[in-house]
């Protein structure tokens, strides 16, 4: 039988064009190529359609979330994969490896166990908007959209949420300043200081355990053993970092889209109960994430594309979630889709475990800043976009300003 020659295109999702039309780029691709090969960091495959997609995510005897650490072909769940360091925690394991810590967690992002979170999470909020509600101005990005979700996941780990700007911050800039930027050095340091920080929480947790998840981590046996200090202090910093920067792109990208689209926030301020499908469609239209890589274990297929083993593999969410054979109208704005299935929390074993607690806090937030400041106005000249996008469509700045009011909540986080 004749092999299937693989469409060779132009693609790296780190590149400034992808970051200028990588909408266009996403609507080729589906129509075009929806497998296609690049050369781009040693080569990979590009999957657009949603079908495939989910295949490949599904297929985790196939494709492996794994990594080697240069001891094989697998790099995880990144392109590039050559993170050094630390691992990717469970993010990066298959099979029993990824099951027992993830099971295990699980009932921590439950939805009953959330629902139990959201008093704090509001305090949370409360407190940020207090912080700039007598100014009347404020940046999104550095006064909510990155300190939530890391005070929310600090509260979880038994860390004292004053430390949020120690861990908010280097987390948000790892992903925001690319590698090559003069500012990365100061953004390295930081992160070692972080990994320092964290090493050390690990430590006082499995000395002193309390009531919180890091402690449950420390103390409970897998297999029979103690996770070895260098994997827990992998796996605390996988749950402290999944949720920063995705979270801080999906919430920046809703505030900016209500500011230039003052009939949606309308809206929303006139149906606070229909906010949870909006919700979705701003996951779904934005993307937070805007894919995940996996390596192929054996020779098989991509739809009709013979893949290799050994090939790299990057499943697309952005033009999945585009992909007019699942989404009617796929580029219109519709903040009442319904069955609004999106991949942006990924899809299968390794699905977002936050996904429900990001959900809650982004209910939170847009509730907070609705009752609030509802007459919110983005300084667009002065809001700044990631160089690269290729994590996700993110933000370094996004000032705003609004009308003062009062403080309304307790003086301390
Ligand atoms: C808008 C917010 C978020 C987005 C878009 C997002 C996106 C994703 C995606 C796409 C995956 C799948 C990765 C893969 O298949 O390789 C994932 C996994 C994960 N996320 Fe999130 N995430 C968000 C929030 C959070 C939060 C709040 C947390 C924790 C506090 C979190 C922790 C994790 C963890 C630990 C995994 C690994 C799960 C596994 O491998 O079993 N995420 N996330």
């Amino acid at each position: 039988m004749a092999q299937k020659s693989p469409t060779i295109v132009d693609f790296d999702h780190h590149s400034p064009d992808f970051a200028q039309r990588n909408r266009e780029m996403a609507r080729e691709f589906l129509t075009e190529c929806p497998v296609a090969r690049t050369d781009a960091y040693g080569g990979f495959w590009v999957v657009s359609r949603y079908a495939d997609v989910l295949s490949v995510l599904r297929d985790t005897e196939m494709f492996s979330s794994g990594h080697d650490h240069g001891n094989g072909p697998r790099e995880g769940g990144v392109i590039p994969g050559g993170k050094v360091g630390l691992s990717g925690g469970f993010a990066e394991m298959d099979g029993h490896e990824h099951a027992r810590l993830r099971t295990a967690l699980n009932p921590y992002f439950s939805t009953k166990a959330v629902a139990a979170l959201k008093p704090d999470i509001v305090k949370s909020a409360t407190w940020l908007v207090d912080q700039v509600i007598e100014r009347g101005v404020a940046d999104f990005i550095h006064d909510i959209a990155a300190p939530i979700p890391g005070i929310v996941t600090l509260r979880m780990l038994g860390i004292p949420v004053d430390r949020f700007e120690n861990f908010s911050l280097p987390i948000h800039l790892s992903v925001a300043v690319p590698p090559t930027d003069p500012d990365r050095p100061r953004v390295n340091a930081m992160l070692k200081e972080l990994l320092l920080e964290m090493r050390d929480w690990c430590e006082r947790k499995r000395a002193d355990p309390g009531d919180d998840m890091l402690s449950f981590l420390a103390t409970h046996e897998f297999d029979g053993e103690l996770l070895d200090m260098e994997e827990l202090t992998a796996e605390a910093v996988l749950l402290l970092a999944g949720g920063i920067d995705t979270s801080l792109r999906w919430f920046a990208n809703t505030f900016l889209h209500l500011s230039t689209h003052p009939e949606d926030r309308d809206w929303l301020i006139a149906n606070p109960d229909k906010r949870a499908l909006a919700r979705e469609e701003f996951l779904r239209y934005y993307t937070p994430a805007t894919g995940k890589a996996r390596t192929a274990m054996h020779d098989g297929l991509i739809g009709d594309q013979p893949v290799k083993a050994g090939d790299r593999v990057y499943a697309w969410f952005q033009p999945a979630n585009h992909d007019p054979a699942v989404f009617a109208d796929p580029e219109r704005f519709d903040m009442q889709r319904a069955k609004n299935l999106h991949v942006s929390f990924g899809f299968g074993v390794h699905r977002c475990i936050g996904a429900r607690l990001a959900q809650v806090e982004w209910d939170v937030v847009f509730d907070e800043i609705l009752a609030r400041m509802p007459d919110f106005q983005v300084r667009l000249d002065e809001t700044v976009r990631y160089a690269s996008v290729g994590q996700g469509p993110g933000y370094t700045a996004m000032p705003f300003d609004f009308t003062p009011g009062p403080r309304i909540g307790p003086a301390e986080l």
